[in-house]
C-alpha cells in the first residue's frame, strides 16, 4: 500500500521504516530540510537502536523514501499524521503543526484517501479536523501511538495493542487500517475499534496512568527517606501483588521526555477547558511530585558536599532514560544545569546524547568520555541507567575521582558494592 507519514521525529520516521519493513511503500514528509537530507542518505537524525537498520533496509528496497514537499504524498491512500504536539505556554498542546500538516495534506488527498492522526492530541482534535477533510473528499481516523523511546522499532511492529478511533460508521477505515496492518496484527496483538474521542483520550489516559504510577512511587521514596525506611523494597513489595505489578515502580529522579510531562499538563488544560478540571486535578500533584524529585537531588548534593560552589561534580546520563539520545524535559539535564547554575563543576556525559544536550544547554562542560567525565569529582551523580554506568566498578570509579560520594538517582547500583569499595552511597528513596 502506498501511505506517506508527515512527521518524521522520533515517533514518524520509525513509523515510516516499519512500515516500509512490512512491504508498504511509504513517503515520509517533515518540514525540515535538514531531517530529510539526512534520512535520505541513510543517517538516522536521533539514536534509536534499531532504526538504522531499517532505514537503510527500507531506502535500499527503494520503498522508502522522503521529502519536504507534500506533493510527493499525492497518491498515497493513508496519510499518517506524527508531527509534534509540543507543549504552549498555558500548558495546553500546541496543535498548529497538526493543523499544518493536514493543510499540507489537503490539496493532494485522493478521493476516499484516509488522514490518520498518531500525534497525541487533546480529546476533540479530530472533530475539529474531520469537517476539513470531509470536505476534501478523504475520511479521517485517529491511531494513537504508545511506543516507548528505546524499543520504538520493536513497539511499531509488535505493540501491545492497536487502537483505531474511527467516525461512526466507517467500517471502511478500519478495515483499511486492518489491511495495513496485517502483518503487525499477525502476532495476535488486540485490536480495539472505537470513536474518535475515544481513541484521543486512550492515548492520554495511558501517560496519565503511568505518570501517577512513577509519581505514586515516588511520593513514597520522599516518605522512606524521611522515616529511614527503603522503597525498594516496599515497591518489590507491593508489585507482588498482581493488581499492582511492579513494572513503573522504580522510584528515582521521575519521568521526562516529550510525552509524560506535557501531556499531563495539556490533558489538564483540555479537561479544565470543558469544565472537568476537578477530574484529574491529580495530576498537577503528579506533576509536582516529579519535579520535587529534581529538587531532592540537588539539595542532597549540597547536603553531601556541605554547598556545591566551587565543587566538582560529575554527572552521569543527559537522555530522559536509556537506550535514547531525546533530552525533552528530561530530568538529568535539569539537574546538571540547576547543579551548574549553583555554582558547582559539573563536568556531564552520556554514550549518546551530548549531541543533543549541547544544543539546548551548550554552557555545560561535557566529556564524551566517561573516566574524563569522573576525574577528580567530589561527587558522582548517576542520573540515567545506561548499562555502562550501572556496570561501572566501584573499585574502579573510586581511583578515579577525588571524592567517593554517589547519588544513585535511579536505584540501580549495587549499594553494599559501593559502600563495601568506601563509598559514601546515598539513593533517592532509600533513607
Ligand atoms: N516520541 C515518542 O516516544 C512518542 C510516543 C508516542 C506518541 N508521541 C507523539 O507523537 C508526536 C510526535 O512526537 P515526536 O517525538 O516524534 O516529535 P518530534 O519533535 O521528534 O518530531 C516531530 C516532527 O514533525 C515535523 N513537522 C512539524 N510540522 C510539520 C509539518 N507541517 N509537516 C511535516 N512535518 C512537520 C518536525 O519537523 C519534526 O521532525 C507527538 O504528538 C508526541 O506526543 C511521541
Amino acid at each position: 500500500m502506498k501511505i506517506s507519514v508527515f512527521g518524521c521525529g522520533y515517533l514518524g520516521a520509525v513509523h515510516a521504516a516499519s512500515m516500509a519493513s512490512i512491504g508498504h511503500d511509504v513517503v515520509g514528509v517533515d518540514v525540515d530540510a535538514a531531517k530529510i537530507a539526512s534520512l535520505s542518505e541513510g543517517r538516522p537524525p536521533f539514536f534509536e537502536p534499531g532504526f538504522d537498520e531499517i532505514l537503510q533496509a527500507g531506502l535500499d528496497s527503494g520503498r522508502l523514501t522522503f521529502s519536504t514537499d507534500a506533493a510527493d504524498a499525492a497518491d498515497a491512500e493513508v496519510h499518517f499524521i506524527a508531527v509534534g504536539t509540543p507543549q504552549s505556554a498555558d500548558g495546553s498542546a500546541d496543535l498548529r503543526y497538526v493543523n499544518a500538516a493536514v493543510d499540507a495534506v489537503l490539496p493532494h488527498l485522493a478521493e476516499g484517501a484516509l488522514i490518520v492522526g498518531k500525534s497525541t492530541v487533546p480529546v476533540g482534535t479530530a472533530a475539529e479536523l474531520a469537517p476539513r477533510i470531509d470536505a476534501a473528499g478523504g475520511r479521517l481516523a485517529w491511531n494513537p501511538e504508545f511506543l516507548r523511546e528505546g524499543f520504538a522499532v520493536q513497539d511499531t511492529l509488535t505493540p501491545d495493542r492497536l487502537v483505531y478511533g474511527v467516525a461512526a460508521g466507517d467500517d471502511a477505515a478500519a478495515a483499511k487500517l486492518d489491511e495495513l496492518y496485517a502483518d503487525v496484527l499477525s502476532h495476535g496483538m488486540p485490536r480495539i475499534v472505537t470513536d474518535l474521542a475515544t481513541a484521543e483520550l486512550v492515548k492520554v489516559a495511558a501517560n496519565a496512568f503511568l505518570a501517577t504510577k512513577i509519581s505514586f512511587i515516588n511520593s513514597m521514596a520522599e516518605i522512606a527517606e524521611g522515616v529511614g525506611a527503603d522503597v525498594t523494597q516496599l515497591a518489590d513489595a507491593i508489585g507482588h501483588d498482581a493488581r499492582i505489578g511492579r513494572r513503573f515502580l522504580n522510584a528515582g529522579v521521575g519521568f521526562g521526555g516529550g510525552c509524560l510531562p506535557k501531556d499531563i499538563r495539556a490533558f489538564q488544560a483540555r479537561a479544565t477547558e470543558l469544565g472537568y478540571g476537578d477530574s484529574v486535578a491529580f495530576l498537577g500533584e503528579v506533576d509536582r511530585i516529579n519535579l520535587r524529585r529534581r529538587d531532592r537531588v540537588v539539595d542532597l548534593a549540597s547536603e553531601m558536599l556541605g554547598g556545591v560552589e566551587g565543587r566538582r561534580i560529575a554527572v552521569l546520563g543527559l537522555a530522559f532514560k536509556p537506550d535514547s539520545d531525546d533530552v525533552r524535559d528530561s530530568p538529568a539535564l535539569d539537574i546538571a544545569s540547576r547543579l551548574r547554575e549553583a555554582g558547582a563543576l559539573v563536568t556531564a556525559t552520556d554514550p549518546h546524547a551530548i549531541e543533543t544536550a549541547r544544543r539546548v544547554r551548550p554552557e555545560l562542560d561535557f566529556r564524551p568520555d566517561t573516566d574524563d567525565a569522573l576525574a577528580g569529582a567530589d561527587l558522582v551523580i548517576l542520573l540515567t541507567e545506561w548499562r555502562e554506568y550501572r556496570d561501572l566498578d566501584p573499585e574502579t570509579v573510586a581511583g578515579l575521582v577525588s571524592g567517593t560520594r554517589v547519588i544513585d538517582g535511579r536505584n540501580v547500583l549495587d549499594g553494599a558494592a559501593y559502600r563495601a569499595a568506601g563509598w559514601e552511597y546515598r539513593a533517592l528513596g532509600r533513607g
